[in-house]
């Protein structure tokens, strides 16, 4: 972003003289049931007068702000212009698996995809990002994410801030690491800088003199942070991963893992043409949290800003807007955690071979397998889930389509900022433990699976990451007959429906991590069907397209 040409949707009520700083960019928003995401290469001017490579969604880097209404069906259409295969996950987000994003739902380059869902979740900060098997670090490294925002009635009906970009801002933290010239690097775990909505530390953010909303969320692939103002003003948490808390939490410090939100309200009024600085206090964050200090001690420090304090942004308050907040709402939402009594227990042990390993990591002693569903449980059940770490760091656990309750911490009820529904949860590092109660509600598939994983995106790529089956009596009949037969495709396979398979010239197989496998060429071949033999065993998705190139159909298929 130029400094002289930023993406700022502030009204010019309140603009404040700022000379010579960068102002902090937000995200445009979108509202409606159906949405557009382009996932694309840009370049974004991080550093004065030097184009950086990114990868954003409608943009340059990260992505527009999805506003979704709790019960509405919407659709979301992916566009991949990557020229690689990508996925795009909506973390956070209650739904069927194969609308999730998940590793097994890829998208191949030059293709949409088109999930169709009800918006089932609270009034929350949600947020969307790559999740291709083995590479979702490398594309969220250089910059695709975006915020999703759900609103309810629930929530509406409370007086909160919610004038987005005004009063209710998205902020997303990132750390990264720049080489030399200035480009992210995409598989190193330095991290000598970090951004907020994309743009260098220090930037100024104009918030105006009233009760303020800001939703955080920290985009890294690997640091945590614990944020806190300068003079140490108190603010409230209101909001975690999945929904609002019971009541607000005052707080002067807030750690935040990979992938985990918050939503903090920071009271202005009064301060018309203060500035405040927020900052990062990695000196206080336990040890063995990645960019706090490390668990051996000594000179093995990874990263530069490792276990240092530093400012992280300004706020600059302007005068307040007609209708401010000003109060805060001394009771929010009820939360009520899942009774356990009958809960089915399973335990994750996340594990490190040597145990100071710090990138060959284990769940439950085994790396992810795509073809390995790692256990299968059953619709409408309650489970209670010890996620203990012998690791020397911590790791933040992410569960797929659903949100949990975490149960205690190291044996203790958890703080009151992590009563309500969260999707990521830290594992404190050696012998830490973690219990979470979950409720697999809605959605059942005989064969697509849903992800449980670190959100340390090397440590998930390199196999922490396990996957489960929710299964239903209904569901364990399976799919529907086939409907139709690609006549140059496998014989047997199941086809959608309502598809023209007369159209069908070239039939390509990827597997799940984009690679073509297989070729066929109704010209070359005849009307012979697809060999498939001599593949290994796995799930594989055929792109049928017709003599124009266009894409007829793609179909996914286990080779048994
Ligand atoms: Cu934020 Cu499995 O992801
Ligand atoms: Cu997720
Ligand atoms: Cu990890």
């Amino acid at each position: 972003m130029k400094k002289t040409a930023i993406t700022w949707l502030v009204s010019g009520a309140f603009a404040v003289s700022v000379c010579g700083q960068t102002q902090i960019p937000i995200p445009p928003a979108v509202e409606g049931t159906t949405f557009d995401l382009a996932i694309q290469h840009g370049t974004s001017e991080i550093f004065p007068g030097i184009q950086t490579q990114t990868i954003g969604y409608n943009g340059a880097q990260l992505g527009t702000t999805l506003i979704l209404q709790k019960g509405q069906t919407v659709t979301l259409n992916v566009h991949n212009q990557l020229g690689d295969t990508t996925t795009t996950h909506w973390h956070g987000l209650h739904l069927a698996p194969k609308n999730d994003g998940s590793p097994h739902t890829p998208i191949m380059a030059g293709e949409t995809w088109s999930p169709s869902f009800e918006v089932m979740d609270n009034a929350a900060t949600y947020w969307y990002h790559p999740h291709l098997h083995g590479k979702t670090l490398k594309q969220v490294v250089r910059g695709a994410a975006g915020f999703i925002i759900v609103r309810d009635a629930e929530e509406a009906a409370l007086a909160l801030p919610r004038t987005y970009g005004v009063d209710d801002v998205p902020l997303v933290f990132q750390w990264k690491t720049f080489d030399a010239a200035k480009q992210i690097v995409e598989l190193d775990e330095q991290d000598n800088e970090v951004l907020v909505n994309g743009v260098l530390r220090g930037g100024t953010l104009n918030l105006p003199a009233q009760v303020v909303r800001l939703r955080l969320l920290n985009g890294s692939s690997h640091r945590y942070f614990d944020f806190g103002f300068a003079n140490s003003l108190a603010f409230k948490q209101i909001g975690g991963d999945g929904g609002l808390l019971d009541a607000p939490v005052s707080m002067t410090k807030l750690v935040l893992a990979p992938g985990e939100r918050a939503e903090i309200l920071v009271d202005l009024s009064g301060k018309e043409g203060q500035n405040l600085t927020l900052r990062q206090f990695g000196t206080q964050l336990p040890q063995g949290y990645p960019g706090g200090a490390m668990m051996m001690g000594g000179g093995s420090m990874m990263g530069v800003l490792d276990n240092t304090d530093f400012d992280l942004m300004k706020i600059a308050v302007a005068a307040p807007t007609a209708g401010a907040v000003t109060t805060i709402p001394a009771a929010l939402t009820v939360n009520t955690p899942y009774p356990q009594a009958g809960a089915a227990s399973r335990t994750f042990g996340l594990t490190a071979q040597p145990m100071m390993s710090m990138d060959n990591f284990f769940i439950n002693g085994a790396k992810f397998d795509m073809e390995t569903v790692n256990f299968t449980t059953e619709l409408g059940k309650t489970e209670v889930w010890t996620l203990t770490n012998s690791t020397m760091m911590a790791h933040p656990f992410h569960v797929h389509g659903l949100s949990f309750y975490v149960v205690s911490v190291n044996g203790a009820a958890p703080p009151a900022n992590m009563k309500g529904w969260k999707d990521v949860v830290t594992v404190p590092p050696m012998t830490g433990s973690v219990k979470i109660a979950l409720r697999f509600d809605d959605f059942a598939d005989p064969d697509m699976p849903y992800m449980y994983h670190c959100h340390i995106l090397s440590h998930e790529d390199a196999g922490m990451m396990g996957q489960f089956l929710v299964t239903s009596p209904a569901s364990a009949t399976g799919e529907a007959a086939p409907n139709s037969v690609c006549p140059i495709c496998i014989n047997s396979l199941p086809m959608p429906s309502g598809v023209d398979f007369s159209k069908v010239v070239r039939a390509e197989v990827f597997d799940l991590a984009g690679r073509l496998v297989r070729v066929h060429e109704k010209g070359n071949l005849g009307g012979s069907p697809l060999d498939v033999s001599g593949l290994p065993t796995g799930t594989y998705l055929m792109k049928m397209s017709d003599a124009t190139g266009k894409t007829v159909a793609v179909q996914r298929f286990f080779k048994k």
